[in-house]
């Protein structure tokens, strides 16, 4: 017999285990953001999804610290108005993982960890000059749960890699793209284990997309 669990009866840790240990892989947004005063912060968040493209929002999830208090990236967001999320590659994976270590909101994460950034064009938030991808976003909307602050992100500009987007096809190079997955604390997944099902269509190929 299958094991049905009654959400309602779960406490929200049980049920954030639940959702956030069966829904893996999941995308890692490396978010970047300036306070008021101009300090730039960095952190991952992998309660993190793409949800449209009319217009074209990103959705990034932040919960509370156990003392009550917002997240750094959450108060920025709430001062600023913009963000830019980034995604990870192998390459990066260890200065991604360390952006988690909770700072005081003066201490720049970038700064401290030596990661290389440059200005973004529309936000004032960096951009990590590594990162083979970064979205510019600008706040649409924001939603407040008990648990968390969601934030939707309408995306102004992308920055990519190098050769890593064809733009006569608007496709990708998936050979110089290897995002890395999170199953949840620093445990994580490559994406170099790629297939196509037999019959999948010719332009989808494991090298393209
Ligand atoms: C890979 C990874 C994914 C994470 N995903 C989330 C998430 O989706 N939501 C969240 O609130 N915290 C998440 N965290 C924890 C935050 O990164 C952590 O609380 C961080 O200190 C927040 O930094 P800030 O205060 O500078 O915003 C994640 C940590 C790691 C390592």
């Amino acid at each position: 017999m299958p094991d049905v669990i009654d959400f309602d009866a779960l406490a929200p840790y049980e049920r954030y285990k639940m959702m956030a240990s069966l829904i893996v892989p999941r995308p890692v947004a490396w978010v970047t953001t300036r306070s008021a005063d101009g300090v730039a912060n960095a952190a991952p968040f992998s309660m993190f999804a793409m949800v449209g493209e009319e217009p074209p929002l990103l959705m990034v999830s932040m919960d509370r610290r156990k003392e009550g208090n917002s997240k750094d990236s959450a108060v920025n967001i709430d001062a600023t108005g913009e963000f830019v999320v980034h995604l990870a590659d192998e390459s990066l994976v260890e200065a991604m993982d360390a952006c988690s270590a909770a700072h005081p909101p003066e201490v720049d994460e970038l700064e401290l960890l030596g990661i290389e950034t440059r200005p973004a064009e529309v936000v004032g938030a960096p951009i990590i000059a590594d990162a083979p991808v970064a979205f510019e976003c600008e706040l649409w909307q924001r939603l407040e749960i008990p648990s968390r602050h969601i934030y939707f992100g309408q995306v102004r500009r992308l920055h990519a890699r190098d050769g890593l987007i064809d733009r006569e096809l608007w496709r990708v190079n998936l050979g110089d793209y290897s995002p890395v997955g999170r199953f949840g604390a620093s445990f994580y997944t490559t994406t170099q284990d790629r297939f196509a099902l037999a019959g999948a269509p010719t332009r989808t190929t494991i090298d393209s997309l």
